[in-house]
């Protein structure tokens, strides 16, 4: 890849962000189809961050259906007038509210629609917050949750990993689960909750239960130029955008368990210049990988 290519990624103007281009749009009209949003007058976004999933799926309700997004974020408020924008000029009431998915401030039975994209692998108790999102929806009302299996993505092949030994695929996998185990460990949440939200859902007796997958991929293969390649590009160079202060890799090892850390300590010793190999074949154009993930759209009816 030439440097006039990387070096667009660290500009923040040229770039979407990397979420815009998370889901084919035939496969979102073919969801909203089949659970009838254009029947819903109401939604609750649980965990809205900036939007991106409010503003999807806002266009497929009945027209000027009330929109309610909450979060437990601050940030989101200071820098929510982009979003507040967004729903004046589609016409939409929009009313953004600072809460916790696990004790919303809301009464019961307000929503025909209540929502959530990747917010439930981050809160520790989140039956609690499936009980909740079902207590605010109205009798009849859909609850889809978006949440995915993110450990598939240390199996996923790339030009790089191809070559592995069956040893050192097991190490990338190890290391993802033991800080999956310590994430839970600090009450941060699982990495993987959406292989458990279909049984979660009938725990809390929601009707007609539907589980399908999302159908997008993200391949990446030289030279990385189309939008969403560099789209995540940039996601790539930046790190996560949802965590202020990313927590480090050795506090995930350390609560998971003291008997981890040799193998972290071996880990970061035997694989330490793995990124820099990744982005040196970036550079080079010589990365590609088909980008498959495991992204549960999980729907059910209270
Ligand atoms: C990965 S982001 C997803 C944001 C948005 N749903 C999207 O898909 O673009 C996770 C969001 O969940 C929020 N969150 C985490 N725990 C929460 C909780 N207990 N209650 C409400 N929001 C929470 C975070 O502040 C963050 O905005």
């Amino acid at each position: 890849m030439s440097d006039q290519k990387i070096n667009k990624g660290h500009s923040e103007n040229y770039f979407g962000d990397y979420r815009d281009f998370w889901w084919n749009k035939d496969f979102v009209d073919l969801t909203a189809q089949r659970l009838e949003l254009n029947k819903l007058g109401s939604v609750l976004d649980v965990g809205c961050g900036n939007g991106h999933w409010t503003r999807i799926l806002a266009p497929y309700l009945q027209k000027e259906a009330s929109v309610t997004a909450v979060d437990s974020d601050p940030r989101w408020f200071s820098e929510n007038a982009e979003l507040q924008n967004f729903f004046s000029a589609t016409g939409n009431p929009f009313q953004l509210k600072k809460g916790d998915a696990q004790n919303l401030p809301f009464p019961d039975a307000q929503f025909d629609l209540v929502t959530c994209q990747t917010v439930l692998i981050h809160v520790p108790e989140p039956q609690k917050a499936l009980k909740e999102m079902k207590r605010v929806l109205k009798p009849g009302g859909t609850l889809l949750c978006v949440e995915p299996n993110n450990i598939v993505q240390s199996l996923i092949k790339t030009s790089i990993s191809k070559n592995e030994s069956v040893e050192e695929s097991l190490d990338h996998i190890k290391y993802k689960l033991i800080i999956e185990k310590g994430k839970k460990k600090l009450g941060k949440g699982d990495n993987s909750l959406g292989d458990l939200l279909p049984g979660m859902f009938a725990m809390e007796d929601l009707k007609n239960v539907e589980v399908r997958l999302s159908d997008k991929a993200i391949a990446m293969y030289p030279p990385y130029d189309n939008e969403e390649q560099l789209a995540t590009l940039k996601q790539w160079m930046k790190g996560s955008s949802w965590n202020s202060t990313t927590q480090k890799d050795i506090d995930f090892f350390s609560a998971a368990g003291e008997a981890y850390m040799q193998f972290y300590f071996e880990y970061q010793e035997k694989y330490a210049n793995r990124d820099a190999h990744i982005m040196g074949a970036l550079q080079r154009e010589q990365y590609h990988a088909a980008g498959g993930s495991l992204m549960y759209l999980v729907s059910g009816i209270k």
